[in-house]
C-alpha cells in the first residue's frame, strides 16, 4: 500500500531547481544586453530548435495559438479557404482557423488515439463540405502523433496543406521523423505546462519551407519586411528575448526529460496492470483504459490520459486526497459556445463526445517520483474496488 501523500498534476519548481544558474545566467544576459524583442537570444534559440527537430526553418512567436495562425497565414490558408481539424483538442486548434479568415471544418476523432481519425477525414473530404476543404490541421494530442502515413497520402492524393498543431508534441515523431518536420508547417507551444516550455507565453513555427517562413516571419511583425513598410495585415506576434533565453537552456535538457515522461509511462503501465485493473479498450466498462501507443510513433507523454466510465466522480476522490488529475478537455469544441457558428450540434462526433466524459490526465512530468506513481495508482484501486 503506497503512502497517502499529496502528488501534484504538475510541479515546475523541480524542474527550475536544478537549473536556476542556467536560468538565471541567461536571463541575466538578456537585462545586460537589453535585447528584449526577438534578437540574438531568440535567434540562437531558433537555430538550436531547428537542427534538433530536423527541419530548414524554426520562427519564434508570441505563444502556441500565433503559431497556430502564423503556420496556417504562412501557408496562404485564408478567406475562401477551409480547413478540416478534430473536434477533440484545446480551442485554439479551431479559433486560429476563424482568426486566419478561414472556415472551419471537423472530423471525429480514433477512440483508441483520441488523435483526428483519417477514415473520418476522409469521409467528410468525399462529403459536400469537402470540395472547399486546403488544408488538414492533425492535432498531436497529448503528445503523440497522428496518424501521419494516411495524412501525407490524403494530402499528396488530394493537393491539400497539411499543417501539424505540434503545441504538446516536442519531441515526438513519426518513422523516425520529428513532429514539426512532418507537415508543410507546424505550430508549437511554449505554454509552461508544455514539455518544453517558456517562462511565460511563446511559441514557434517550424518550417522545411522557404516561403513560409519568409512569410511567417513577415506576418509576426506587422506585415514588415522593411520596417515600417507593411506589405500585408500581420500582427504583433514576436517571441520576446527572456523567452527564447529560457528555451535556449531548456532545449538542452527536452531529450532526458522526454526520456524520464517514457520511463514514468511505462511505469503507470506496470502498475496498473499489476493492480487488475487494466481493460482492453477503447471504451472503458469497470476499470481503466490505458493510453494507446500506435508502432512506429514515438509518444513523449505530454500527457498521461486514462480512460474509464465514473470519471467524475474519480476526480473528486483524487481531489479530496489531493491527488492531482485534469480533463482534457471536458467540452468538445463544436459543442462550444463560441464555436455553434460551425453548425454542429450534440450528436456530431460521438467519439469526440464520448471521449470527454472517460478521458482523466494523471500527474506526469520529469521528476514525478516513483512512491508518488504508487499513491495514484493505489487510490484509483481503492475507488474502482
Ligand atoms: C493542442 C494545442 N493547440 C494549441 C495550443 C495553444 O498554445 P498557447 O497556449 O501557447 O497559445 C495549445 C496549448 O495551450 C494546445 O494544447
Amino acid at each position: 500500500m503506497a503512502a497517502a501523500q499529496p502528488v501534484p498534476m504538475l510541479d515546475l519548481k523541480r524542474q527550475y531547481q536544478p537549473l536556476h544558474e542556467e536560468l538565471l545566467a541567461a536571463v541575466g544576459h538578456v537585462l545586460e544586453t537589453q535585447q528584449f524583442i526577438l534578437g540574438e537570444p531568440v535567434a540562437a534559440f531558433e537555430q538550436a530548435a531547428a537542427q534538433q527537430l530536423g527541419v530548414a526553418h524554426a520562427i519564434g512567436c508570441s505563444s502556441g495559438t500565433d503559431a497556430l495562425w502564423l503556420a496556417l497565414a504562412g501557408a496562404g490558408i485564408g478567406h475562401g479557404s477551409t480547413v478540416l481539424t478534430t473536434p477533440f483538442s484545446f480551442f485554439a486548434s479551431v479559433s486560429s482557423i476563424l482568426r486566419a479568415g478561414a472556415t472551419a471544418v471537423l472530423a471525429d476523432i480514433d477512440p483508441a488515439t483520441l488523435n483526428l481519425s483519417a477514415a473520418a477525414s476522409e469521409a467528410v473530404l468525399n462529403g459536400p463540405q469537402g470540395k472547399d476543404v486546403r488544408a488538414i490541421l492533425p492535432v498531436h494530442l497529448y503528445g503523440q502523433c497522428a496518424d501521419w502515413t494516411a495524412f501525407y497520402r490524403i494530402g499528396q492524393e488530394r493537393g491539400l496543406k497539411l499543417i501539424e498543431d505540434a503545441a504538446q508534441a516536442w519531441g515526438s515523431e513519426w518513422n523516425g521523423v520529428k513532429a514539426g518536420a512532418l507537415g508543410d508547417a507546424a505550430a508549437f507551444s511554449f505554454y509552461p505546462t508544455k514539455n518544453l516550455s517558456a517562462a511565460g507565453d511563446a511559441g514557434m513555427v517550424a518550417t522545411n519551407s522557404g516561403e513560409i517562413a519568409e512569410r511567417v516571419n513577415m506576418l509576426r511583425q506587422h506585415g514588415m519586411r522593411r520596417r515600417y513598410h507593411h506589405d500585408e495585415i500581420g500582427w504583433n506576434a514576436r517571441m520576446d528575448g527572456m523567452q527564447g533565453a529560457v528555451l535556449g537552456v531548456k532545449l538542452r535538457y527536452i531529450e532526458g526529460w522526454n526520456h524520464a515522461r517514457h520511463t514514468i509511462a511505462r511505469r503507470y503501465h506496470a502498475l496498473f496492470h499489476a493492480a487488475g485493473l487494466v481493460e482492453a479498450g477503447p471504451y472503458p466498462v469497470h476499470g481503466v483504459v490505458l493510453p494507446h501507443e500506435v508502432a512506429g510513433s514515438r509518444h513523449v507523454w505530454h500527457q498521461y490520459v486514462i480512460r474509464t466510465a465514473r470519471r467524475d466522480a474519480l476526480r473528486e476522490f483524487l481531489a479530496a486526497r489531493k491527488i492531482g488529475s485534469e480533463i482534457y478537455y471536458p467540452v468538445p469544441l463544436h459543442m462550444q459556445e463560441a464555436l455553434k457558428c460551425l453548425g454542429y450540434a450534440e450528436g456530431s462526433f460521438p467519439e469526440a463526445e464520448r471521449a470527454a466524459r472517460e478521458v482523466l490526465a494523471l500527474p506526469i512530468f520529469p521528476e514525478l517520483r516513483e512512491d508518488e506513481q504508487q499513491t495514484v495508482v493505489s487510490a484509483i484501486a481503492e475507488f474502482l474496488s
